[in-house]
């Protein structure tokens, strides 16, 4: 089972454990208005959203993670990778994203886990190449991204959503640890 540890979070796959917490999360409109459709998800939404990240870990030896609090134990979000299906300019490249509940934000705790990610990705899985996109209003992921040492490449738009989005990428050989 992939685990990770970072200074102050255990990054890992999903339990059934996880359903109460993440559906909490994703019950908050601050949480998910930058995320999809933008509109919160239920609880049922949740348990297949859990459920795909599982069979992309199955499936590909990556997925999102569950981020969680090694001091409390308490569930702070999801990050992670998925294989990108849209937009086109990143479609079937391996994209990091990263949600976290609200009470998480402001601690470090999404750049922590997001550069552990990072570095799975790129020196543990042998991935040569990771993505990222951003609306262009998500100024809180800007500064996450710009802390991974991410570099802009250009933008984009949503096109189920019509979002403009700011496209983001780093390979193996400008990545520093
Ligand atoms: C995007 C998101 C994950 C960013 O989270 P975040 O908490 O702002 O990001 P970071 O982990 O980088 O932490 C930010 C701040 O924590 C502060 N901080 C406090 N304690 C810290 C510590 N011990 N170590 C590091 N930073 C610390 C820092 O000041 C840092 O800000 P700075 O880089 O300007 O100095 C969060 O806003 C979120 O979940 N949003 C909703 C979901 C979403 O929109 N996701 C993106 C679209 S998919």
């Amino acid at each position: 089972m992939t685990e990770i540890r970072t200074p102050r979070l255990l990054l890992r796959r999903w339990l059934e454990d996880d359903l109460v917490p993440l559906s909490e999360i994703h019950a908050d409109p601050a949480v998910m208005r930058r995320i999809g459709d933008g509109a919160t998800r239920s609880g049922d939404r949740t348990a297949h959203d859990i459920e795909a990240w599982e069979e992309e870990w199955d499936e590909e030896g990556f997925g999102m993670f569950a981020v969680e609090l090694l001091g409390s134990g308490e569930l702070a979000g999801a990050v992670g990778l998925s294989v990108a299906g849209a937009p086109a300019e990143i479609a079937g490249q391996v994209a990091i994203s990263w949600r976290l509940g609200r009470v998480f934000w402001g601690q470090g705790y999404a750049s922590e886990a997001a550069h552990a990610t990072l570095e799975f990705a790129l020196q543990d899985r042998g991935l040569d190449r990771v993505v990222a996109v951003r609306r262009l209003a998500d100024t809180a992921s800007a500064n996450v991204l710009d802390k991974l040492g991410m570099q802009a490449e250009g933008t984009a738009q949503d096109p189920v959503h019509g979002h403009d989005l700011a496209v983001y990428g780093i390979d193996l050989t400008q990545y520093q640890d």
